[in-house]
Parts: C-alpha cells; structure tokens; sequence
C-alpha cells in the first residue's frame, strides 16, 4: 500500500529548488502530470511566497508542495566570513559588482508560517531543520500535510518524533544544498540514499520520501523497492521547458569542459552539491555561515548569471546531472514512470 497515494496519483516528487528552477510553471506541470510540483519560498519574502502560490493555483487545481527553509541562530564567525569575502574580491572586480553585505536573516520565517497556515497548501516541506511541534500541528490542522527533509537516521527520527507526516531522506548524492540540521562537518554524515533508505526504514513509522542522484525510471524502482513511497528529482527537472533555470546553469548541464560535482560552501556557507566549475575550485574553504555568505555573493551569482558566465556562478546539481534531458515536465514524470512500471509492474502507484 503507497502511503502517499492521497496526496499523488504517482510516487514522482519534483524537490523544491530555490533559486529560480521550481517556480510555479515547473511545479503547476508537475502536479498536473500526477506527480506532486513544489514551489521553493527559500530566499524569498512571505509576499513573494503567496504571489507564488496564487500562480500556482491559477494553473492548476491539483495538490502542491512549498518548501520552507527552517532558520538557524547567528553562530557564524564574522572574522572567517570576512576573511573568507576578501578572496572574493578580484571576482568582484572583473564582474563590475560590490560583495553584498554578509548580513543575517532568518528568510522571513514567522510570516511565512503565519501565511501557509491562514491559507494552507497541499504539502508544507521543511529543509535545514524540524520545525517545533506546535507549528506542525497548527499546519496540519489547518489541511496541511508536513514533511521534513532529513540526512541521516538521528534527524529523521527527531521529524517522526516532532510529529511530520513523511520524512523526505535526502542522499549525499543529492543536488543543492544537504538538509543537515547543523553545519559543522560532522552534521554533514555523507549517507547515500539506498544506505540512508535501509537506515531509517525500520526506525520510523512514516511514510519516506527518497531524494539524492534519481534520474530514470528504475532509480525511482530502486527506491521503492528499498522502503521509499515517493522519489524525489530535483536535477532530472531542471533543463526541462517550465523551469526557472537560467541560462548559464543550462549551458553548464550540458558543457563538456564540466563533468564532475562536489560539495561546496563557497557560495552560500552552506554545504551544498553543484557542478565543479572555476568558482568552487578558486574558493575551496568557505566557512560556515549560512545566511551570510549566501547573501554576500548574491551580487556575484546573478551578475555572473547574467553574462553567461558559468564558472563564475552556483550551478546546483546531483551527481547524475549528465543524464538529464530537455524536456516537458510532464513527459519526465511519464517516462519515469513507464520505465519504473516496466520492472515493478503498472500497480506500483496506486496499490503497491
Ligand atoms: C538547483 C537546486 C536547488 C535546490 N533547492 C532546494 C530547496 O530550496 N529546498 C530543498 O528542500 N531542497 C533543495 N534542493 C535539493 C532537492 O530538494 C533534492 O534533495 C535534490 O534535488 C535531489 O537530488 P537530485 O538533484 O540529484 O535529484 C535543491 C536542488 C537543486 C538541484
């Protein structure tokens, strides 16, 4: 019995990307198709998070995902971020940009809460952190269902302990930034998805989520078959028509001076998977100090973005990048599931 079949006709979750990729013509085509589309809030104002989800809901009438970053305290130290941001000057220069300042925030937290719970959507997913009791049961008992999106076996029981409806279990192998509940090295554990899959599956009793490298139909029959009751793409949608990526990222997708990923904090403070360009290899040691960084280089990524530069910006993606198409939205979710159903028979969805 699939544990999510309330929410989807398909076990095809297209992740939340911040950023610009998962707005609300990718995650509209998503949810139309049958699998669950997700807007990403992250990086933008309650405001921005609401015009959004009108958008969405002016496209299509099936249930949706947004995804909300969880905010941390300040323990950044200012003395590394800013030894860290003088290395970033000559970059500065050559794109004609100042550094932004390397302020904190906590991404307007509180009136997104208050908004998705006044106006509640299909799915509230959380990253970088499990939101307390009390805000999970005032969004489910809005009509919200809650997911948390953990990396490792002790945070997704601390989600099914806090009261989450399913657990999204994101791999190492995954594109974008690790949904660790801290930052220091040790936080980032380095599971990969099926080895993540076989650790929490006899731990929790909540419906998982599988996210981390998932490109064709039988990575997603792979998860399945491993305990999982949806999979998770973010980066087998990123080059398809209705997503907002731009074109710099596209171009690297498909360059071949570009074939590897790793895990950086060069770009926001934050350990994140994205496609090894000259960037990441300049700025090997970033600290940690997520918002501040992020919002330091922001000037930088959108300037480098802009001229097509993609060695000068972040290029978030999991480690199967090279195996994603151009294509509709729709015609992804199809073929993963044709491919799934080919090895685990047409029932998978709806009764397996
Ligand atoms: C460009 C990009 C942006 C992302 N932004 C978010 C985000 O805002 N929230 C989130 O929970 N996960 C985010 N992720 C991670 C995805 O949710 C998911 O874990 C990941 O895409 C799965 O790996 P894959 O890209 O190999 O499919 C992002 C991933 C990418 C590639």
């Amino acid at each position: 019995m699939n544990r999510l079949r309330d929410i989807v006709a398909v076990p095809i979750f297209q992740a939340p990307m911040a950023g610009g990729p998962s707005g609300a013509p990718l995650a509209a085509a998503v949810s139309e198709a049958g699998g669950l589309g997700s807007l990403a809030a992250g990086y933008k104002s309650c405001t921005e998070m609401t015009a959004e989800i009108a958008e969405v809901r002016a496209l299509t009438t099936k249930p949706f995902a947004v995804n909300v970053f969880v905010p941390h305290p300040d323990h950044a130290d200012a003395d590394d971020i800013d030894a860290y941001l003088v290395g970033l000057r000559p970059q500065a220069e050559e794109l004609g940009v100042s550094i932004g300042d390397a302020t904190w925030d906590d991404d307007d937290w509180s009136a997104k809460i208050e908004a998705l719970v006044a106006d509640p959507v299909a799915v509230t997913s959380f990253t970088f952190g499990c939101p307390p009791n009390e805000m999970i049961v005032a969004l489910q008992g809005a009509g919200s269902k809650v997911i948390v999106t953990a990396t490792n076996p002790e945070d997704a029981a601390t989600s099914a302990r806090s009261g989450a409806d399913a657990i999204c279990l994101q791999g190492i192998d995954a594109g974008g930034h690790q949904s660790v509940f801290g930052d220091s090295e040790e936080d980032v554990r380095g599971f990969g998805i099926l080895a993540l899959l076989a650790a929490v599956r006899g731990r929790v009793d909540v419906p998982l989520v599988a996210a981390g490298g998932l490109m064709e139909g039988r990575d997603v029959a792979a998860v399945l078959v491993a305990g999982a009751d949806a999979a998770q793409l973010g980066t087998a949608f990123l080059r398809c028509p209705e997503s907002g990526t731009n074109a710099a990222h596209r171009a690297a997708l498909e360059a071949p001076d570009l074939d590897r990923t790793a895990l950086t904090r060069a770009f926001s403070g934050r350990t994140a998977r994205g496609v090894v360009n000259r960037f990441m290899t300049t700025h090997r040691s970033a600290p940690s100090g997520y918002p501040q960084i992020n919002n330091a280089t922001k000037s930088l990524r959108r300037a480098a973005a802009a001229r097509g530069d993609y060695h000068a910006t972040s290029l978030f993606a999991g480690q199967n990048f090279a195996l994603g198409t151009q294509r509709r939205a729709a015609d992804v979710v199809r073929t993963l599931m044709a491919d799934c159903a080919d090895i685990l028979g047409p029932t998978v969805w709806t009764s397996g």
